[in-house]
Parts: C-alpha cells; structure tokens; sequence
C-alpha cells in the first residue's frame, strides 16, 4: 500500500485548506440559490499560488507564471467591488502555506519554492489595518507548510523538504506581537503533510489525513495516505500536541473546511488493492473537534472528485470544482446532509487544479489561477461566489 515517488512530485501535491475564522458583519443568506456567482482576473495567469483574507481583502500571491518563472505579485481584490490593487511580497515563490490570523487582520504567506531546488523560509505578512506588508524568516525553509489558527498563535506546521525525510517536523509558533517561537513536532509517529483547521473559539486546531513517508532514515519516499490526527490545544502561553484517534478512511487529495466545531472534508483518492492505482472518491468526513471523534457520513458528493476548493460560509461548507469537475456542492452543518437547490450557474467556468481559493467574511469565496485541467496552462482567471 506504497508508493515511491520523487521529491519533486511530492511538493506538487500542495496542500491548501482555508483556515481562521472572521468576525463577519455580512448577512449570510440561508437559501443558496439566492446566491451569486461572479469572475474577475488575476494580473497575470499563474498556478501553484497563495491565497488568504485580510479585513475587506482576498490576497492571491506569487506561484508559477505561464513561463515557468516564479512571481511576486500580489493582486490585492477589495472583497466589495472586486477591484484590484497590485503589490508584490519580498520574494517570488510558488506552494506557500497561506492563512489568516488575528481575526482576520493578517494575510500570512510562508515558506514556498524559489525554484525546483531551493526552498523558502520567508514570510511574508499582510496587515490589512496599515495596508502594509510585514516581512518575517521562518526557523526553516520549507513549502506548503499548513497555517493553523488557533486565535493570538498561528501554528505554523510541517511541509514539504528536499532531504530526507522529505515532510518536515518544525512547527513555528507566531504569537499575537508576530513573535516567533520553533519546535518539533515528536508526537506523530511518522512526519505527515495533512489538512488543517483552527478553531479560534476553542483555542485548538488539527491537522489529519493526507499523505506520510514511513521510509525514516531512508533516501527515497515511501509515500501513502497518512491516518494520523495531531490536535493542538493552546493553555497560556503553551500549545500541548496530542495524537488522536486515526483517520477511519485515510486518502489522498482530500479537503474541507471547519463549520461550527467541525472539519468536513471530503473526496481525494483512494488506492486500487494492487498497491498503486489512485482511484478518486466522493466520500465525505467529518472531525468534530470539541469531541474529538471522526466520522465517515452516509451521503457522499455527487460525483468523485479530488483537491476539491473548499471553504465555509457560516454553516456551510462549500465543495467547489477539483480536477476536471466543476460542480458547487453544498454541505449544511445544521443537518449533515447536502443542499439540494444548488443553481448549475455556480459551477466554475474553468476545471483546474492547483488554484488559490480563499473565503473572506464567512460569507464570499474565491478560487484563483491554477492550471486550466484540458490544457494545463496557467489561467488569470478568478470565480467568486457570494453568499451575502
Ligand atoms: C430561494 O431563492 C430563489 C432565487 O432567488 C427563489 O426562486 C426561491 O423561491 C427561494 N426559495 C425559498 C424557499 O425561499
Ligand atoms: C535556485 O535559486 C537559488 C537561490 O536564488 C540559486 O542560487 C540557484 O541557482 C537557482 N537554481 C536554479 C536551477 O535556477
Ligand atoms: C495507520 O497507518 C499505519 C501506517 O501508516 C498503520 O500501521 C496502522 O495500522 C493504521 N491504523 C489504522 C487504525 O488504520
Ligand atoms: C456542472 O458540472 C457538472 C459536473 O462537473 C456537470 O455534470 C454539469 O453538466 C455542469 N452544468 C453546467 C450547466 O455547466
């Protein structure tokens, strides 16, 4: 149930999951299909970039231009008009780990590839309150780590890196004076990339599922789905790691989003019982973090689908695209099951993978560039739906 891969496929599965909570004082709409769907563009067509919010902002930063360069830019969206305000950050990099922090004040970017073998240990900051950038140096470099907002610490957790054993196990801790503190992570028995939430209210956060390398101390990646579950729990000034109960159906290339107390996550790939053939899933999980229990739901998406956009509105968790598919599915929190008037006008106009995708005031979700999924070039092009 391995697979060998090689280094460089490994940092291609960047894990994104839109984490933090925002105060919001938009007024959701309960009924979905009063939603809208909207498009605007991206300065430039590039995929593998970062995506986070920031008070009346979605950020979509650096990643991999149409030539293969990596970018700086930093197109700016006010989330009211859609209007755009070009910045760039302080070093251009693809397959950043990107969140928000501090209710919603920070658009943090960390880490990130310079190029197919230099890793970045940058980050880089926006405050939405000066509209000014804050540049930081993670402990050590690495890409796609997961950004996990446990309310006044950020965790900065794991990634992906070039030696063995290829997923780090250095978390930073970045406090509410944007003070950093390192550590490692010796409670997961094997170093794992997963997704990740924080729940702000409850002081915790999680990181579970997505893939592993069980070949420790060995020059080549062994790689499959991970089951571990690592919880955080902020007391004081500490945050205690616990490793939970593990995953009920480990696959790779799940996502989700935290709604209420919950990570809802679904799709990914399963593997065929010959070892190796990926077989995409429409499975759907839920973790409820204040009990801390996993479970695999009856329903499932309507079709299987991998690296699905995700992200929650309130109550809603919405499942958006992934891969060829370009279908919006709509979890509701309040009574587990999938709403059933979703308009076909919210489907993306464009499949792609590898976008950025952001949710800014619970309530407005955009999913930017990426690679086009008929003809793998770069896209500009940025989908928005609004649900208030
Ligand atoms: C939901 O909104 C749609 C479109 O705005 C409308 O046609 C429909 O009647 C609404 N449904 C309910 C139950 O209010
Ligand atoms: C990658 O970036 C580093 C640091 O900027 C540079 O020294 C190196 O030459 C680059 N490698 C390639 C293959 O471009
Ligand atoms: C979790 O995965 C490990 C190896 O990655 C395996 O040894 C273990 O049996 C799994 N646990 C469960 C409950 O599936
Ligand atoms: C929406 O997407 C689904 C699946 O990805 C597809 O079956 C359906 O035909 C699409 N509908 C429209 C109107 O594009």
């Amino acid at each position: 149930m391995k697979l060998s891969f090689a280094s460089s496929i490994l940092l291609l599965l960047g894990y994104h999951i839109v984490t933090g909570t925002q105060p919001s004082n938009f007024d959701l709409k309960g009924n979905v299909s009063s939603w809208t769907k909207s498009e605007t563009r991206l300065s430039c067509a590039r995929s593998f970039l970062g995506a986070a919010s920031a008070g009346e902002y979605a950020l979509f930063v650096g990643g991999i231009e149409a030539n293969g360069d990596r970018s700086d830019i930093a197109d700016i969206f006010n989330v009211n008009n859609y209007r755009v305000m070009q910045s760039k950050i302080s070093e251009a990099r693809s397959e950043m780990g990107s969140g928000s922090f501090m209710n919603g004040r920070y658009a943090v970017f960390a880490g990130g590839k310079i190029n197919d073998t230099v890793l970045s240990k940058r980050m880089d900051i926006y405050d939405s309150k000066s509209n000014s950038w804050i540049v930081m140096v993670m402990s050590s470099a690495r890409a796609s780590p997961q950004l996990i907002d446990l309310g006044g610490t950020l965790v900065i957790y794991g990634g992906a890196i070039l030696e063995p054993p290829f997923i780090s196990r250095t978390i930073d801790y970045l406090d509410s004076n944007l003070r950093l503190t390192t550590t490692q992570d010796r409670v997961s028995g094997y170093p794992f990339v997963g997704i990740s939430a924080g729940n702000t209210a409850l002081s915790s956060g999680v990181v579970l599922g997505g893939y592993t390398n069980s070949n420790l101390g060995g020059d080549m990646i062994l790689y499959g789905p991970s089951n571990q579950t690592l919880f955080f729990k902020k007391s004081g000034n500490t945050v205690e790691l616990e490793a939970l109960d593990p995953v009920p159906s480990p696959r790779l290339g799940i996502q989700g989003a935290f709604s209420f107390d919950s990570l809802v996550y679904a799709g990914g790939h399963t593997i065929a019982n010959d070892g190796y053939t990926l077989i995409p899933t429409n499975k759907i999980s839920m973790f409820n973090s204040r009990r801390n229990f996993h479970t695999d739901l009856q329903i499932t998406l309507s079709e299987p689908r991998t690296y699905i956009y995700s992200g929650a509105f309130q109550r809603f968790v919405l499942f958006w695209g992934g891969g060829k598919s370009k279908i919006l599915e709509v979890f509701d929190s309040t009574n587990l099951g999938l709403v059933s008037n979703v308009p076909q006008a919210f489907n993306l106009s464009i499949s792609r993978d590898v976008a950025g995708a952001t949710v800014a005031k619970e309530c407005i979700m955009f999913v930017g560039g990426g690679q086009v999924w008929s003809t793998g070039k770069p896209t500009d092009s940025v989908e928005i739906i609004r649900g208030c």
